[in-house]
């Protein structure tokens, strides 16, 4: 993408600590992009505190003031453009972003999943490796589409599962994992490294 830095959009409906690790890249000078914007869901969220904290624009818009999910979502976009902003990364976003949203930012929506996608997506990731017994898992950066966590994959990391794991303790492994893969995805699609939205070719299996 041209024009650094990126400005960005975020959505977060909770914690935030993936915005805040992506706001550490930008003032570490690791990840030439800005924040023009937080959105959240939930006036409760504490992920506008952390932006409050560093001086950034947010906006709460509430689902139950909109009749359906794509009026919800066309304010989400008022707002976002407004703002100005080039890439949305949805950051613990607890909302599936409608048609409607994706054409207002095509191949411009990216989001975290703490999985190897396409295994466990959904809620409960974490859960889900844990009770099918994978020996690994990890984190997936990825293109947002229409479908549940099923995007063009930017990039993953994988985690080692142990024997002793609760839910508690791989989410937390995996956290510290997301925390350097999504500012490293928004770095290389500022830089122009990744092809926007495709999926890589198939190869022909002989
Ligand atoms: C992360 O595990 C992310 O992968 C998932 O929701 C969680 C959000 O955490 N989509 P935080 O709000 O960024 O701390």
């Amino acid at each position: 993408m041209a024009d650094l830095p990126l400005r960005l959009g975020i959505l977060a409906s909770g914690r935030g600590s993936n915005f805040a690790a992506i706001l550490d890249a930008i003032d570490a000078g690791r990840c030439p992009a800005e924040v023009a914007i937080l959105v959240s869901d939930r006036p409760d969220a504490q992920a506008l505190e952390r932006a409050a904290a560093h001086a950034i624009p947010t906006a709460v818009v509430v689902p139950t003031d909109y009749p359906d999910r794509e009026k919800y979502d066309l304010q989400v976009v008022e707002r976002l453009r407004a703002a100005k902003v080039q890439l949305v990364a949805l950051a613990g976003y607890m909302r599936i972003v409608t048609p409607a949203f994706l054409a207002a930012f095509p191949d411009r929506v990216i989001n975290i999943h703490p999985a190897l996608l396409p295994a466990f997506p959904g809620l409960h990731a974490q859960r889900q490796a844990l009770e099918y017994g994978v020996k690994v898992s990890g984190c997936t950066v990825h293109f947002v589409d229409e479908g549940v966590d099923s995007g063009p994959i930017i990039l993953q990391q994988a985690v080692e599962v142990c024997d002793d794991d609760t839910e508690e303790s791989l989410s937390a492994r995996i956290l510290v994992e997301e925390h350097k893969l999504y500012p490293e995805a928004i770095r290389r699609i500022a830089r122009g490294e990744v092809p926007l939205g495709g999926r890589p070719r198939r190869q022909e299996v002989a």
